[in-house]
């Protein structure tokens, strides 16, 4: 569907097609397909839709990259941003100087937060946030006299980041080989995905084994050895693993057991995503260290933050070298700090958490009768997050092998009806949209991956 708003320019839309081939490299999409095919430009938004430079409308079935949860277009930023670029358009935080919506925001996020998470760091994104997270640990466990706790353990297929740290604890090798040898110190350990568990056993007869694989690992490590526990408590990029329930609860009685930093990476699930405003908080779990992005600005400028207990900060302040040397110049920026306030804002008066919840139930009871079509393996999830993995037996759950990319061919068709996805854990399509989505929008979204799957079933199965 076009936009009547938009005049096409075709002339222009080809050229800018044209450049961005030209010179525009886009990570992780294959360079081939782009020199190719090219890519979307968008040029405009509003709410879950998208339009183009050809005037094509699509539904933002992502959130974009699973963080626009108030919607595009939301004027009320735009005007925040402004306002404070009149204003004070920007100050640092490092070094000295502080500015008020800074301020501002690093309060209401202690106020959000889960009791005892009282202290903030800010960053310009997810993985700057987990990088922030790495040297926050090491300068702890130095403060502590425990220079020797260096080691991390993550989940496999975890995801928390591109910079160099932070793709350190992620656990997607397709990602991380060509940066291999990455830095030491990280042990990845089985994940709870009960469709496919890594350690051949069932729910709930395993008792949560998975969670006991870390008891494992720092028996065999030493617990002194251990710096910090650090989980997405829904995986997102590996694939949407819901964790059976009391696996995150287990993992906090580990961790406590044997003194390590635990550390929820909720650059994903934070603000709502699951239907309470952070995942751990929905499990009545609280780590040592949250880490979050995406949402806390719906994308409207980039930001991340990290937040941590105040044992942590007394630790520093009482016993390391009187300072965190860490940040960067645009830490805390105010403008960005503004926008935030404003994202939050919307959040609460609409109710968006709540919302996450209740149309996410609608979600997921839509999405799960798509396991009646063919080589739907699995639907799973939880709020406004889900994904649909493919199989090709779905008796013995076997995968497609991932050079015939079935996944992309579903990507691709649901693309080209409007529907923007994302494949996630090399079998299966996420589904995200923005927490403002109607139950009439999911219908829409439901009914085009429906089609799309039978479409490619039909090709593939044949
Ligand atoms: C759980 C998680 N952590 C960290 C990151 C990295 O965030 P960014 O892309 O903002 O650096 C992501 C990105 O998708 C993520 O999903």
């Amino acid at each position: 569907m076009t936009n009547p708003q938009d005049t096409v320019d075709l002339e222009r839309a080809a050229a800018m097609s044209r450049a961005d081939r030209d010179h525009l490299v886009h990570g992780f999409v294959p360079l081939s397909k782009h020199q190719k095919d090219g890519l979307p430009v968008f040029v405009r938004a509003e709410g879950i839709y998208f339009w183009d430079s050809l005037g094509k409308r699509y539904i933002d079935g992502l959130s974009t990259l699973w963080n626009v949860h108030v919607g595009h277009g939301r004027k009320e930023i735009t005007r925040a941003v402004a306002d404070q670029m009149d204003r004070l358009a920007y100050a640092p935080t490092l070094i000295g100087p502080t500015s008020e919506p800074t301020v501002r925001l690093a309060s209401r996020l202690a106020e959000m937060a889960p009791e005892g998470l009282t202290r903030v760091v800010f960053t310009s994104g997810g993985s700057e946030t987990n990088e922030s997270m790495i040297r926050l640990v090491r300068a702890y466990w130095k403060a502590m006299g425990q220079p020797q706790r260096t080691r991390f353990v993550t989940l496999n297929q975890g995801y928390h980041g591109s910079s160099s740290g932070a793709a350190m604890l992620t656990g997607i090798p397709l990602f991380n080989e060509q940066m291999a040898p990455g830095l030491p110190d990280v042990h990845h350990m089985a994940r709870p995905h009960c469709y496919r568990c890594e350690l051949g056993k069932t729910w709930p007869s395993c008792q949560l084994a998975c969670a006991d694989e870390l008891e494992r690992l720092v028996e065999r490590e030493g617990a002194d050895a251990v710096a910090a526990f650090v989980a997405e408590p829904v995986q997102g990029v590996g694939g949407v693993i819901v964790p059976p329930e009391g696996w995150l609860a287990r993992i906090r009685e580990i961790c406590d057991r044997h003194g390590i930093l635990m550390v929820c990476d909720e650059v994903i699930t934070g603000f709502g995503r699951t239907g309470s405003l952070f995942a751990c908080a929905g499990e009545g779990v609280t780590p040592d260290v949250l880490v979050t992005a995406k949402g806390i600005t719906s994308g409207y400028l980039p930001m991340g933050a990290m937040l941590f207990r105040e044992e942590i900060f007394q630790t520093l302040l009482a016993r390391a070298d009187d300072a965190f040397y860490h940040g960067y110049t645009y830490t805390g920026h105010p403008v960005v700090c503004a926008a935030a306030l404003a994202n939050l804002d919307i959040i609460e008066r609409e109710r968006l958490v709540e919302r996450a919840a209740e149309v996410g139930a609608y979600m997921q009871e839509r999405l799960a009768a798509l396991a009646e079509l063919p080589m739907v393996g699995q639907v799973r999830g939880r709020g406004l997050i889900a994904a649909v993995e493919l199989v090709r037996d779905k008796e013995t759950r076997e995968s497609f092998a991932v050079e015939r990319q079935v996944p992309r061919q579903v990507y691709d068709e649901c693309l080209a009806n409007g529907l923007l996805l994302r494949v996630c854990g090399t079998h299966a399509l996420a589904v995200c949209p923005p927490l403002v989505v109607t139950k009439e929008q999911i219908d829409d979204i439901v009914g085009i991956l429906r089609n799309a799957i039978t479409t490619v079933a039909k090709a593939v199965l044949s």
